[in-house]
């Protein structure tokens, strides 16, 4: 079966005429599912983008948000209502709040948001302002040091999803599919065709959901995991451990895009 991965497609940011061609090329692959990697769009409209996208599509959408979707809003709050629209919704699942979903016989798939622990890099010295830090309600206004805090406990909560999912998918499949808006390597965190430097790295990668993942993985060496992830705009693979690959997904503003269609058997 084939699968279309969508990432960071930022639709609020485009005409209605480029989203219906982006959802005409997707439908096109007549795929078994869609993937949507986060950076919908903005807090008062993903959900408005998510119902857009259901009925533009005759197939499964599994996604999760990236921080962009919380822009303009708060991230306990956009949860909530996204959730609520996919209790609605049956084609829209959200994998962070969701179990793992068995796609075949031996694939399933897992997800979260994810978000950056500024566990990597020179977090301290960083002189990356991210938008994220005046515009997502839980963080507006905070300190430094307030904030790291605040960033590593959501860091947190999405490494804890996933050691609570993925063994549960592991038990029901050979091969997982683990959906996430952040880059959870250092070394998947392709920044303009680079790995993303001391300045950016505490912004792009969650080092806590890495470790969870090879900590998961590591004791299962004849399973594989794939992980898709964006938020950095710019593409590129790790092979942390034998069994675990890292795509991270290119995507350019005001151009969304296919980013790879995927063959799950
Ligand atoms: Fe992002």
């Amino acid at each position: 079966m084939q699968i279309v991965w969508l990432t960071d497609i930022h639709l609020n940011g485009v005409t209605d005429e480029v989203t219906d061609d982006l959802l005409t090329a997707v439908a096109a692959h007549r795929p078994a599912g869609v993937l949507i990697g986060g950076d919908i769009a903005e807090a008062p409209d993903v959900r408005e983008y998510l119902l857009r996208i259901a009925a533009g599509l005759d197939c499964p959408v599994y996604f999760v948000l990236g921080n962009h979707d919380y822009y303009f809003g708060s991230v306990q709050h956009v949860r909530q209502e996204v959730s609520r629209l996919c209790q609605c919704h049956p084609q829209l699942t959200y994998l962070t709040d969701a179990q793992p979903v068995q796609l075949s016989e031996c694939s399933a798939l897992v997800g979260h948001d994810g978000w950056a622990d500024g566990r990597c890099g020179d977090y301290h010295n960083s002189r990356v302002v991210m938008s994220d830090h005046r515009l997502i309600t839980e963080l507006a206004g905070t300190e430094a040091e307030t904030r790291l805090s605040l960033l590593q406990k959501l860091a947190g909560e999405a490494a804890d999803h996933i050691r609570r999912v993925l063994p549960q998918a592991l038990t029901r499949a050979q091969e997982v599919l683990l959906l996430t808006h952040v880059p959870p390597f250092r070394e998947a965190c392709w920044h303009e065709g680079n790995i993303a430097d001391d300045q950016w790295a505490p912004h792009f990668s969650s080092q806590v959901m890495g470790e969870t993942i090879v900590d998961i993985m590591r004791s299962r060496p004849t399973q594989r995991l794939t992980v898709l992830c964006g938020h950095t705009h710019s593409s590129g693979e790790f092979v942390p451990i034998p069994n675990v690959r890292v795509v991270t997904g290119a995507a350019e503003y005001g151009c969304p895009g296919i980013c790879r269609v995927l063959t799950v058997s």
